[in-house]
C-alpha cells in the first residue's frame, strides 16, 4: 500500500523514527529479518508461517479431487447477493491484452485452480464472444507451463475483433464457428482432440443439449464447468451493484441451474461434482453452483 502523502514525517504517521528502530533491531539479519514495525512480523516471524505449512496440505488436499455426488448438494452458497452484485461491476469491466473478458474474479481463480490440478491437453470454450476468455486460457496455460494445451473455442456467431484474432493467430488458439444444436457437427470438430478436457460452458445453451453434444466424446478425468448459476446471477449482462434498483435476478440462473441440474441428474452414474475446487471458498463459494462437474468413469 503506498502512501498518499510523502511529506509527512514518520513521526506523524505513528511510526517509530529510523533511529530509534535501528536501536530495536538486532544486530543480525537471521535473528529478526523483518522491522519491528511491520505488520505481521511483531513476534519476530512472520505470523504467516504455520499457514503456509497448512496451504501447503491444502495444495495436496486440492489435488486429490473431492467428487459428491450431485444429490447430496444443496444450492446454497456462501457467496450472497451483496458479494454477487459486487463481483459483477469487476466483470463488466473486466479487460484481458486489451480484449473483453466476461469472467468475475472468483471464477478466473477457480479455472486457474483447475488448469493447475487437471494439467488439461485440451479446453474447450462453449461461447466465445470478444475472444477474451480464450486468449485468458491460452496464456494461463502458458503460464502453468502447459505446453501441449490447445485451445479451442466455439460460438454461433463470430464477434471476434481483428486485435484479438491475431492474439488467437499467437497463441494458437482455434475458433470455430458452430451452433452447439448441431451436436453431430460439434462431436465431429471435437472428437480427436487430446484428453483430459477442460470445458468451460459459457453459451447458455440447455445443459441436456450441451451434454448431448459433449458426453459420448468426454473420458474419465474430463472437466466441465457451466458458468453463471448461482441464483443471484443477474438476470441481464451489466447488470451489478453500481445500480441495486435494476439489479434482478433468479430468472437466468434459476432456469440454467434447473437444466444442468436435469442434465447431470441422468448422468449421475459418470458424473460427479469435484468438491475441493468448488467449495474452495467454502461451500458453493463461486459464482457458479454445483456446477464444476468431472467425468469419473
Ligand atoms: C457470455 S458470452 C461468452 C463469453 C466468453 N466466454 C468470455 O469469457 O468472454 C456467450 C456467447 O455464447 C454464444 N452462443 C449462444 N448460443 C450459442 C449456440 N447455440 N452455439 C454456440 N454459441 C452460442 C453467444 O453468441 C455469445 O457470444
Amino acid at each position: 500500500m503506498g502512501w498518499a502523502c510523502s511529506s509527512l514525517t514518520r513521526e506523524t504517521r505513528g511510526l517509530p523514527t529510523r533511529a530509534a528502530m535501528s536501536q530495536a533491531m538486532p544486530e543480525t539479519k537471521e535473528e529478526h529479518p523483518c522491522p519491528v514495525s511491520t505488520p505481521g512480523w511483531e513476534t519476530g516471524a512472520w505470523q504467516g508461517n504455520v499457514g503456509l505449512a497448512k496451504a501447503q496440505k491444502l495444495a495436496t488436499s486440492i489435488a486429490e479431487a473431492r467428487t459428491v455426488p450431485l444429490t447430496e448438494r444443496t444450492r446454497e452458497s456462501t457467496i450472497d447477493l451483496s458479494m454477487m452484485a459486487r463481483l459483477m461491476v469487476g466483470k463488466y469491466r473486466n479487460t484481458w491484452r486489451g480484449h473483453v473478458l466476461l469472467k468475475d474474479a472468483v471464477s478466473l481463480h477457480h479455472y486457474q485452480v483447475l488448469m493447475e490440478k487437471l494439467r488439461p491437453k485440451t479446453i474447450i470454450e462453449l461461447g466465445t464472444a470478444g475472444g477474451g476468455g480464450a486468449v485468458w486460457f491460452a496464456t494461463q496455460a502458458q503460464a502453468l507451463g502447459l505446453d501441449d494445451c490447445a485451445v479451442v473455442t466455439l460460438d454461433i456467431q463470430d464477434s471476434i475483433t481483428d486485435a484479438c484474432k491475431s492474439d488467437f493467430g499467437k497463441l494458437g488458439v482455434k475458433f470455430m464457428q458452430m451452433d452447439l444444436y448441431d451436436s453431430a457437427g460439434v462431436q465431429r470438430a471435437i472428437a480427436d482432440l487430446p484428453h483430459p478436457w477442460l470445458v468451460s460452458e459459457d453459451c447458455h445453451v440447455d445443459a441436456n443439449v450441451v451434454m448431448q453434444a459433449l458426453d459420448d466424446e468426454m473420458i474419465k478425468g474430463d472437466y466441465i464447468v457451466y458458468e453463471d448459476t448461482h441464483l443471484c446471477t443477474p438476470d441481464k449482462s451489466w447488470m451489478d451493484a453500481e445500480d441495486m434498483d435494476n439489479y434482478e435476478y433468479g430468472k437466468f440462473a434459476g432456469q440454467k441451474l434447473d437444466r444442468v441440474e436435469e442434465a447431470m441428474s441422468e448422468r449421475a452414474a459418470a458424473w460427479a461434482i469435484d468438491a475441493s475446487i468448488q467449495d474452495l471458498y467454502g461451500y458453493n463459494g463461486s459464482t457458479f453452483v454445483n456446477s464444476l462437474f468431472t467425468k469419473t468413469c
